[in-house]
């Protein structure tokens, strides 16, 4: 898809150019970068708030519950806003859960999932009483009734699916075919689930599923929550008691093209396949909240053109945003002074300084002219962007902003280079003798 310096993607984006200079909500990102810096992550709080709401309201009839997954974008001030607005979490570790609870989630709106939880992660999510684990294994279901027992609990478990369902997503990202190393495959659900009702510390209370992220048509959503609520009639069936159907998440966005289906007939599929179940239904939403809130604010370093192509080297690399380089995910990058009035749009490859071809955001992109300290945005970055960053090339972790109308605040600082460097050390055996030189 062509860079395109004119509006933004959606009618409803929380960004617009004014005055030839984009905004975020009302706040143009000059002067976030004039007060932050670049590289930063910029998020829009209207633009979650109105996620959220949408989601929220397409379901009717039975609303369920939705635990906001954490992974994908863990900033205490986006929790808090999720919080507020009546979210409960996913998480898949301890940090996250202890982010959930930091930012005001309660610990009954929490559900736990991943296939490797600790002993010591699961005693925390226990004394923490949250709503549910989702088990991924029978290994782990006797660590959970283990843990429990020791501290004289009961706990809360789903067993997680394995329905081999084809997500029809990017194969990095489908967490629901056979083979893969997430849930339990359907054949063993039964005997599994009974052996939990078995167990005097497991409060067995339904099924769960999540087959994969960035999911763009209904089908393969249809096909395993059809084959989920089998498995609840056969459990009922059998007079196994089934109180709650956790439908995972995974509903993609736009980034490029794309035309994921809306938050309406998401909820009119969920509502036709689950709604007639005596089950309380959970949703585990990330991406589809967050993505679209975001953009990563860089600046251009520099221009080269060699051997038929133009790079533009921006200051935003893959160390700060690890999509293209992991997936060969597309974010659309514009410029954040409109130039959609100059004639001489080339192409170029929008790339990084990290030491790594990998590191190219996108190639062959209609651009027009950009300079040395031009701003772009790199768009639909609010979701698995700046959790997912690292310090590769010991560059520090890029700070967040979260706007509200005309205001913007700093919710996580930039990693100094003392932060960065106080975190290793030197071993006396290595300062206290002599370099040592070939004689
Ligand atoms: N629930 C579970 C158990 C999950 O593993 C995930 C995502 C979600 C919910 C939320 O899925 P979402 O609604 O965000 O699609 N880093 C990748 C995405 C990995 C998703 C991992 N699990 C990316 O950047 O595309």
């Amino acid at each position: 898809m062509p860079m395109t310096s004119g509006l933004p993607p959606r009618d409803d984006s929380a960004l617009s150019y004014r005055g030839g200079q984009l905004n975020i909500e009302n706040v143009p990102l000059d002067d976030v970068a004039a007060a932050v810096g670049t590289p930063v992550y910029c998020y829009s709080s209207a633009v979650i708030a109105r996620n959220y709401r949408r989601m929220a309201q397409a379901f009717s009839s039975k609303s369920p519950r939705l635990c906001y997954a954490v992974k994908a974008n863990s900033n205490l001030a986006v929790l808090r806003l999720l919080s507020n607005l009546g979210a409960g979490a996913e998480v898949v570790s301890e940090g996250e859960l202890r982010k959930a609870l930091a930012a005001g989630m309660l610990p009954d709106g929490i559900v736990f999932a991943g296939v490797g939880k600790t002993r010591r992660e699961i005693a925390f999510a226990i004394q923490s009483e949250i709503l549910q684990f989702n088990v991924e294994s029978e290994a782990e279901l006797a660590m959970i009734a283990q843990v429990a027992a020791g501290l004289g609990c009961r706990a809360p478990v789903a067993l997680r699916v394995n329905p081999d369902v084809e997500a029809r997503t990017d194969a990095r990202i489908t967490t629901g075919t056979r083979g893969d190393k997430f849930g339990i495959p359907s054949s063993r659900i039964e005997s599994v689930y009974r052996r939990a009702c078995g167990e005097p510390s497991l409060e067995p209370l339904g099924l769960s599923v999540h087959i994969g992220s960035q999911i763009t048509d209904l089908g393969p959503f249809r096909a395993a929550y059809e084959r989920l609520v089998s498995l609840v009639r056969a459990l009922h069936g059998k007079g196994l008691p089934v109180a709650r159907l956790d439908l995972g998440g995974g509903l993609g966005v736009a980034y490029s093209g794309e035309s994921p289906p809306d938050f309406e007939a998401y909820a009119a599929l969920v509502e036709q396949v689950a709604g007639n179940l005596d089950c309380e239904l959970i949703l585990e939403p990330g991406r589809c909240l967050v993505a679209d809130a975001g953009v990563l604010l860089s600046k251009v370093i520099l221009k080269k053109s060699q051997e038929n192509r133009t790079f533009v080297v921006i200051d935003a690399a893959i160390n700060d945003l690890l999509r293209p380089a992991l997936y060969e995910a597309h974010h659309r990058i514009i410029p954040v002074t409109d130039r959609k009035r100059e004639p001489a749009h080339g192409r170029v490859d929008f790339v990084g300084p990290v030491c790594e071809t990998t590191d190219t955001f996108c190639r062959d992109e209609h651009a027009p002219p950009l300079n040395p300290d031009d701003l772009v945005a790199v768009l639909t970055a609010g979701a698995y962007g700046a959790v997912m960053a690292s310090t590769y090339n010991a560059r520090p972790l890029v700070p967040e902003v979260l706007v509200r109308d005309r205001d913007f605040e700093l919710v996580r600082s930039r990693e100094t280079y003392e932060e960065m460097l106080a975190r290793d050390s030197v071993p006396t055996w290595l300062t206290a003798c002599e370099p040592m030189t070939s004689s």
